[in-house]
């Protein structure tokens, strides 16, 4: 292959936010959300025929908003044979969003290349789930690798060895032991109590104890992105909600406290498993290097109370949140598309297309 038509990107196509990081230094994110004009009054208005991220959310009154994946990977995927048009419409609506993404990161240049591409799953993704991101990419990428969403955060940035990664996204939270090698299934864990769980739990919450308010997920979703807390001394949190159509400040400071907490039990079994069942002579090493990835990893005080649970049950625990949670599964595919050697490419050649001129 011709170095110079070679466009390398890494995508991490998260539930909650799809995120794009290539070799000409382009990087760019967008909430994983598409919305078609509901009618013609609508197309006029918004002057488009699809809307993507936040610009659909926005509008989603006169849009018809669809979110393309559920639980970490693209709807109907593992059961697509039972929902032939869901799965269908799933992957028409995931097309045009990884269509977006490439756009954003090419800034629409009309350009003859071929673009590899190396793609975040969750890390107990099963084959269908994963084919459905290779159907998906179909005439818009040309070569296609999957690899789990936390091996790649690893991979990023260089932690290969006596590590665990814990990426804690909207729709799964995956638990990734590095032991110098490729994370294999006995490495890894995935639990599906991650973001959007918070996020119902949350509501559930309110709703018993603000039966009058009135509000969205997407309403609780953005408060808990500003004020998200797991610490016992944390100041009171008023969220201002319409009652009867006026704001009311409602004190959320323990609803918000119970939803977050609610992913903590999965994860801290799964460090304990994946500690426990690790190398004796290499577990210290391991307990010392716990590393938060993903959205879920901003919750403030989600590090120390790890860190807590494994001094009760492990002995003690190191656990540190990355700096860069939202770009940092792209940016390590991306660095993982690029150190692939050319024969590794080469095997996915066969079944590829060009990538089509625009
Ligand atoms: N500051 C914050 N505090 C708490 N949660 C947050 C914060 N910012 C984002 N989140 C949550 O993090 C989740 C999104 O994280 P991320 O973008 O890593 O997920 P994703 O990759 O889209 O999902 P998945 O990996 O499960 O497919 C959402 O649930 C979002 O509400
Ligand atoms: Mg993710």
């Amino acid at each position: 292959m011709e170095e110079s038509r070679i466009l390398n990107v890494g995508i991490d196509f998260g539930t909650s936010m799809s995120v794009i990081a290539s070799d000409n230094g382009v990087r760019a994110c967008v909430p994983s959300y598409v919305g078609f004009p509901k009618d013609m009054i609508s197309r006029k208005m918004l002057g488009k025929e699809v809307l993507y991220g936040d610009d659909a959310i926005r509008h989603r009154l006169s849009c018809n908003v669809y979110r393309p994946l559920e639980l970490g990977v693209l709807k109907h995927s593992d059961n697509s044979k039972d929902n032939p048009s869901g799965y269908q419409q799933t992957i028409e609506v995931a097309k045009k969003l990884l269509e977006h993404l490439v756009d954003l990161a090419t800034q629409g240049r009309p350009e003859d290349f071929i673009i590899r591409a190396v793609i975040g799953a969750p890390a107990l993704a099963g084959e269908s789930n994963k084919q459905a991101l290779i159907d998906i990419s179909d005439g818009v990428l040309d070569f296609v690798q999957i690899v789990s969403e936390p091996f790649s955060v690893a991979y990023g940035m260089n932690l290969l060895n006596n590590t665990l990664v814990i990426d804690i996204g909207a729709g799964t939270v995956d638990l990734c032991r590095m032991q110098g090698l490729f994370p294999t299934k006995e490495d890894q864990i995935t639990t599906y109590k991650a973001g959007d769980y918070i996020d119902n739990v949350f509501f559930d919450l309110i709703e018993a104890k603000y039966p009058d308010a009135n509000y969205t997920l997407n309403m609780l979703k953005q408060f808990k992105e500003e004020h998200a807390i797991i610490s016992n001394n944390a100041e009171k949190l008023y969220l201002s909600l319409p009652i009867q159509g006026k704001p009311t400040a409602l004190d959320v400071t323990d609803e918000i406290r119970q939803a977050c907490r609610t992913i903590v039990p999965e994860i801290t079994e799964g460090i304990k498993y994946l500690v426990s069942t690790y190398d004796p002579e290499f577990q210290s090493e391991l307990k010392e290097n716990i590393i938060l990835a993903g959205g879920g990893s901003q919750v403030v005080g989600l590090s120390e109370e790890l860190e807590k649970y494994m001094l009760e049950t492990l002995g003690y625990g190191s656990v540190k949140r990355i700096t860069d949670p939202v770009y940092a599964g792209a940016n390590g595919a991306l660095m993982y598309c690029k150190d692939l050697p050319e024969e590794e490419w080469a095997e996915f050649k066969k079944n590829a297309k060009k990538h089509p001129k625009k």
